[in-house]
């Protein structure tokens, strides 16, 4: 439950000496409250790391820790920081300082919540067994917004949720559990998680009504909790709201009454809670109201609501997921990969400044393997969000092991050519290659009221690491698994290197058995979990591989297919096109192929089908095996409940295995080379 703040007890040692010599006293003077969760949150990880209290103190007697503001007042804060460059920290940043002639460790930032960041930070750096004689850091995000959502509805399910039932509500009723929901508010905090909204993008009936009076006072009791860990509390809105739940027969966007109906109600939610993040809109997508209905665009749309909100400083985070899901098979040209591009890429420079667009990291659907979405790098005048999925849906539902931080360093590091040879995604989500004013990441959360929040042990990394990713982007995905085993399951260097390799490598080992060349969505329709090779196929909602007994995957040259690879800039468009330069990971996401294609290897696309399935379902039994080589070197509890998910993810690999591989044997009529069994 504590997962990475659980502060292990630390071995004693030089290391530990160096802490119990520095952490005698804690030294602080402002009485500000996200200050004093600071100075708890460090408490408590001390006493619980050392075996022994800090004492708490506004004068220190000898060696000390001091936590404060620039501007606080505190003398020993000014002495250190004295001096000191901290304009270019911004809001969020902090410096952390041994000064030896001081006597102290001071964590010094322009605000509480920069304060309560280094905090963390140099709990991180103890949990993780640094040294701390010498700190001379500096620090601040690189993503402006740092997003949590949730897709918990108000009856207590969450849509993909795969890690219990939400612990915000159950029944229609607000769970108020306000233990819970500060622990939560901690673990976002300590990984620098600074917005979350808190219901699902689908907002059904009773969920629309969050933004009444008869909610809004326990949503504030949320918010309130939120923001003593500088956390902004959002809501998913929906956008017939003025008909569901005013008394309007229209939501026309550029309705005067509907204007006007959106402000009042922007009027009446901040004042009951003054900080309110602002709406997250999932409109004209998946059946979901939008202007569409009104003869009205995105814009339209979404600037109705920026409108609304912006007296009050709130924002509106409208998302780009919009699609055709009404397709016709026959239909070859309708391509759900061009969609959201389509749509956007015509309003650029119509919306409003506080209105954020919120694109998914690909093109269709948050899977094993997509390209990136070309959203990134053609909407040079808009506000945008990068979106990434922690919850697990078409990775393995945390019942298999797949560490995703590798996936999303490669959307981040991924070259647009938007904007001369080098621009890269990382740069253009935070802002700074087109000076956004709103910029980050947001992601769907895998958390629920599981014990372990997240389902499976391991599925915690995700996490974790989701959040140090976005903190800064140029961790290495090594790192950020190697920081999370240290702070979860101690420093043993056998145990770190182990869960350090599992981590790493489940991400290709979950391709390997799922999703080849590129090809996703074999998967069944609805819950999206195990193998089905045609489970979506020519489904309304797209289709995806158009394997027949000739070949596979979907043309989307400009040339003969979709024209999807035209939305490319520079060398992307181009390498894309071409089946000679196309990478071989994206292969049959851009084009068909014959099974008898020979790729890189030398081998055939049938041939590299039956392998990897045969070394994927392999490599996910030695996970296991791995794993069962740690056993007695930690929690036994937590042992156990990972040793159940990859027991049953090691069976199911073997599944995959065999209805891939039989699917394409009797589709193609090509024998393995290998003589391996295939049913
Ligand atoms: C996926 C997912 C849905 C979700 C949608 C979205 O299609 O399966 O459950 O509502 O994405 O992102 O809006």
């Amino acid at each position: 439950y504590e997962a990475w703040l659980n502060y292990g007890q630390l071995k004693s040692g030089s290391l530990y000496n160096q802490y119990i010599d520095w952490c005698v006293e804690l030294v602080v003077t402002e009485d500000n409250e996200t200050i004093q969760a600071a100075a708890a949150e460090f408490i408590q990880g001390m006493t619980s790391m050392l075996g022994k209290a800090p004492l708490l103190t506004a004068k220190p007697e000898g060696p000390c820790i001091v936590i404060g503001t620039f501007q606080g007042g505190n003398p020993l804060i000014s002495r250190v920081f004295a001096g000191e460059r901290t304009d270019s920290l911004g809001p969020e940043g902090f410096l952390i300082r041994t000064n030896a002639t001081e006597q102290c460790i001071a964590v010094g930032a322009s605000t509480p919540v920069g304060i309560l960041y280094g905090v963390f930070h140099l709990l991180r750096l103890i949990g993780t067994e640094s040294e701390i004689d010498a700190l001379n850091l500096s620090m601040s995000p690189v993503n402006g917004l740092r997003m949590i959502n949730h897709w918990d509805n108000f009856d207590g399910s969450i849509e993909r949720g795969y890690a219990g039932r939400s612990f915000f509500y159950e029944s229609n009723q607000f769970l108020n559990d306000t233990k819970r929901l500060r622990d939560y508010a901690r673990l976002m905090s300590s990984v620098g998680i600074n917005a979350i909204s808190i219901n699902n993008v689908n907002v059904h009936e009773l969920e629309s009504l969050f933004i009444t009076e008869q909610y809004l006072p326990d949503i504030a009791l949320i918010a309130g909790i939120f923001r003593v860990y500088g956390i902004k509390l959002f809501l998913s809105a929906n956008f017939a709201s003025p008909i569901q739940i005013g008394a309007l027969e229209t939501a026309d966007p550029l309705d005067p009454a509907v204007r006007q109906w959106w402000k009042d109600k922007a009027g009446e939610v901040y004042r009951v809670i003054p900080d309110f993040g602002g709406f997250v809109v999932k409109a004209d997508s998946e059946n979901r109201p939008g202007p569409f209905t009104y003869g009205r665009d995105h814009a339209d749309g979404a600037n109705m609501l920026g409108e609304a909100l912006e007296p009050f400083g709130g924002i509106v985070i409208w998302r780009c997921f919009v699609y055709n899901c009404k397709q016709d098979w026959r239909d070859r040209k309708t391509d759900r990969a061009r969609a959201a591009y389509d749509h956007f890429k015509p309003l650029d420079g119509r919306f409003n400044d506080n209105v954020v667009l919120q694109i998914k990291n690909g093109p269709m659907d948050f899977q094993v393997r997509e390209p990136v979405s070309p959203l990134f790098g053609a909407l040079e005048h808009t506000n945008h969000l990068m979106e990434f999925q922690i919850a697990q849906e078409y990775t393995g539902q945390q019942r298999h092991l797949c560490y995703l931080v590798p996936q999303w360093k490669e959307v981040l590091d991924f070259n647009t050519y938007a904007k001369g040879q080098t621009t890269l995604v990382k740069h253009i989500v935070d802002g700074s290659v087109w000076g956004n004013k709103y910029n980050g990441v947001a992601a769907v959360t895998n958390v629920g009221d599981d014990m372990n929040w997240t389902g499976h042990g391991l599925a915690q990394a995700n996490l974790y690491g989701y959040g140090r990713l976005i903190w800064n982007p140029e961790l290495t995905a090594k790192e950020i698994a190697e920081e999370w085993i240290r702070l979860t399951f101690g420093t043993d260097k056998g145990l770190v290197v182990a869960i350090r390799g599992m981590l790493m490598d489940s991400w290709r080992i979950y391709e390997s058995y799922t999703a080849p060349l590129g090809v996703g969505w074999m998967v069944n329709p609805d819950h999206h979990y195990g193998p089905n090779v045609d489970g979506c196929e020519y489904a309304k909602w797209g289709t995806y591989h158009y394997a027949d007994h000739k070949g596979i995957g979907v043309d989307r040259s400009v040339k003969s297919g979709t024209g999807y690879s035209g939305q490319y800039m520079g060398l992307n468009a181009s390498n894309y096109e071409n089946l000679a330069s196309c990478p071989e990971e994206l292969l049959l996401f851009f084009h068909h192929v014959p099974y008898t294609h020979v790729l890189q290897s030398g081998q055939t696309v049938i041939q590299h089908i039956y392998d990897t399935h045969f070394e994927g379902a392999e490599q996910a039994a030695q996970l296991l095996a791995t794993w069962e080589s740690l056993e007695g070197s930690m929690d036994s509890g937590l042992y156990v409940q990972v040793k159940q998910r990859l027991e049953e993810q090691a069976e199911h690999a073997q599944e995959w295995r065999d209805r891939i591989n039989t699917y394409f044997y009797r589709k193609s009529g090509i024998e393995d080379l290998k003589g391996r069994k295939i049913y």
